[in-house]
């Protein structure tokens, strides 16, 4: 049951290109999806938009033409798997849905990521990002019943509690201390350079989201909200980008990149639920082998070493969506208090996190904080979705 991508055949690249009766595919039905289903386009998206974003970056440092129209005849795929992909999302959502969807996107596959993750360094970065964006899909929640009267469990379907994580307005440290120690790419097992590029392409798609989605509402508190935690996302890619070591040549982040997109693909190939959506990620799946098949041809020619020394001699065990509340609330009644100093962790306000914190708030409340006394306020009580009981910190338990 081993796959290892570098040595299966996928589609001929000029075999690659729909028209557009086969892009226009169907979307999930809206109320009847799995969570899941959602979370792992939103996943697929945010791949492959850096996977676009990469191949521009790569381009622009490239003198050479021919390579670059090689770039440039792989990211017209890689732009026409993100239509693909991402118009698999139905229509009918509103932002505020759709960014309860990010969020939850962010806890349960960072979750997943913190529970596999073999160095312990890096499992202490995400164990740290996630109890950040889990505390923003309770304020986004909170605004949601507020704005729209609707309750965030029709989205998150009882797979994700909604409850206070690390409180959001403790997210703003200063710049430098968002800067975290790379892996390094000699010693580092194959599967913690998956775990970054995808990590770290998830938060840069939630950062890009709410950078643009944030104005077009019209109640001050959500323009509010969505600048404060936009804010929030620009520090966690921050964080999370620099765990990748920066000393990898192109050719070798080609690669990874490359090599990540068959991973997900193939993950999600092996735990997609709807039949349609599982067709897709087959399809990318086939066309990521031969991507994954130039990126190794340009690697062996230009960084001079064989592919299997950097990738993984098989795919490792697949990404998965699932539950990860027990493990959260763990999380939660140990770390919450949690920040950061340089590439560390402490537990104390430290000087330059204070002065932070003074500089941005400007003696006035923060909006994430203000939001849940909105809502106190106009629906009698915030919102939270407990499943497995009272909240695990005490001074956190729900407020009647
Ligand atoms: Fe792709
Ligand atoms: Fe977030
Ligand atoms: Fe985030
Ligand atoms: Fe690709």
């Amino acid at each position: 049951m081993t796959f290892n991508p570098l040595r299966e055949r996928g589609i001929p690249l000029d075999k690659q290109l729909r028209n557009w009766r086969e892009l226009n595919v169907t979307p999930i039905d809206p109320d009847h999806a799995d969570p899941y289903t959602r979370c792992r386009i939103i996943t697929m998206n945010g791949i492959e938009v850096e996977a676009i974003l990469f191949s521009h970056q790569l381009a622009r440092h490239c003198p050479d033409l021919e390579l670059k129209q090689q770039l440039a005849r792989v990211r017209y795929i890689e732009a026409q798997q993100q239509k693909a992909v991402n118009w698999l999302l139905p229509g009918l959502a509103s932002v505020l849905e759709t960014t309860i969807a990010y969020e939850q996107v962010a806890v349960d596959l960072t979750a997943w990521v913190a529970r596999m993750e073999p160095d312990a360094y890096l499992k202490q970065a995400y164990q740290f990002g996630v109890l950040e964006d889990f505390d923003h899909l309770y304020r986004y929640a909170n605004l949601y019943e507020m704005i729209e009267h609707r309750k965030a469990e029709k989205i998150v379907d009882g797979l994700t509690e909604v409850m206070p994580g690390r409180p959001t307005y403790l997210h703003h440290r200063d710049p430098v201390d968002n800067v975290r120690e790379p892996y390094d790419r000699e010693n580092t097992a194959p599967i913690s350079k998956l775990h970054a590029l995808t990590i770290m392409s998830a938060e840069q798609q939630t950062m890009n989201f709410y950078m643009n989605v944030g104005p077009t509402y019209m109640e001050p508190i959500a323009r509010q909200l969505y600048q404060e935690i936009g804010l929030i996302e620009e520090e966690h890619v921050t964080h999370y980008e620099s765990l990748v070591d920066p000393g990898e040549s192109w050719w070798e982040m080609l690669l990874n990149h490359e090599y990540n997109e068959c991973y997900l693909y193939h993950s999600f190939l092996e735990t997609e639920s709807d039949p349609k959506v599982k067709n897709i990620w087959e399809l990318h799946l086939n066309m990521e082998l031969e991507h994954l098949r130039l990126a190794a041809e340009l690697f062996k020619k230009h960084d001079g070493r064989d592919p299997e020394q950097v990738c993984a001699p098989e795919l490792p065990a697949p990404v998965t969506f699932e539950p990860n509340k027990a493990y959260l609330r763990e999380l939660i009644a140990t770390q919450i208090d949690y920040t950061t100093l340089g590439t560390g962790y402490v537990q104390e306000a430290h000087e330059r996190f204070e002065k932070m914190q003074d500089a941005l708030m400007g003696g006035e409340k923060a909006p994430s904080e203000r939001i849940i006394d909105d809502n106190r306020a106009k629906s009698g009580e915030e919102y939270r979705l407990q499943t497995e009981g009272e909240h695990p910190i005490h001074s956190l338990q729900s407020h009647r």
